[in-house]
């Protein structure tokens, strides 16, 4: 009878004991994540139809800003319009699906060194002879946090170049490459 007793008694203490270690883990974990904040974030870039551009943009948290890093091949040689668009979805054929410029303080177009813009606009990359870009940039405007927010956003790589001043989208033209930008490690 002792003996029975004293396994149920060991049983319920191991029992309560692994639940408790776990929930402990468990609220670690939640407040992990609270102080995870986002650092980094990548964007494939596939082509729209009938185009054969792709490669990666890197977005990584710096002191004074996100530095943007992207690596594009198969462009003609050239200015391209490069901005972040309001939504993250490629799904149409003309990348038409990822809407007009990330614009959340509701301001005018613009080129990316100017204050008053539209938060999306990074201005162009330009292609070398070969159809690849190198471009890096550090922007100030770009965040990982609240209505700023990039994450989840769409990028679009344009057929020609952004005069950074037309309203509402620069008269880049058609959209020959689309991605989201989603959090990376
Ligand atoms: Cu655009
Ligand atoms: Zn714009």
């Amino acid at each position: 009878m002792f003996g029975k007793n004293n396994f149920l008694c060991l049983t319920i203490t191991i029992f309560l004991f692994s639940f408790s270690a776990e929930a402990q883990q468990m609220m670690k974990d939640m407040k992990m994540m609270d102080n995870n904040k986002i650092t980094k974030a990548v964007c494939v870039i596939y082509p729209t139809e009938g185009n054969t551009d792709h490669g990666i943009i890197t977005f990584t948290k710096e002191k004074n800003g996100i530095k943007v890093v992207a690596d594009i091949e198969g462009l003609k040689p050239g200015e391209h319009g490069f901005h972040i668009h309001q939504y993250g979805d490629c799904s149409s054929k003309d990348g038409m699906s990822a809407g007009g410029h990330f614009n959340p303080d509701n301001m005018p177009h613009a080129g990316p060194t100017v204050k008053m813009r539209h938060e999306g606009d990074m201005g162009n990359i330009t292609a070398d002879a070969n159809g690849k870009v190198h471009f890096e940039w550090t922007d100030n405007l770009l965040s990982f946090e609240g209505k700023h927010s990039i994450i989840g956003r769409g990028v679009i790589i344009h057929t020609v170049r952004d005069d950074l001043k037309s309203q509402p989208v620069g008269n880049a033209g058609a959209r020959v490459g689309c991605g989201v930008i989603g959090i990376a490690k």
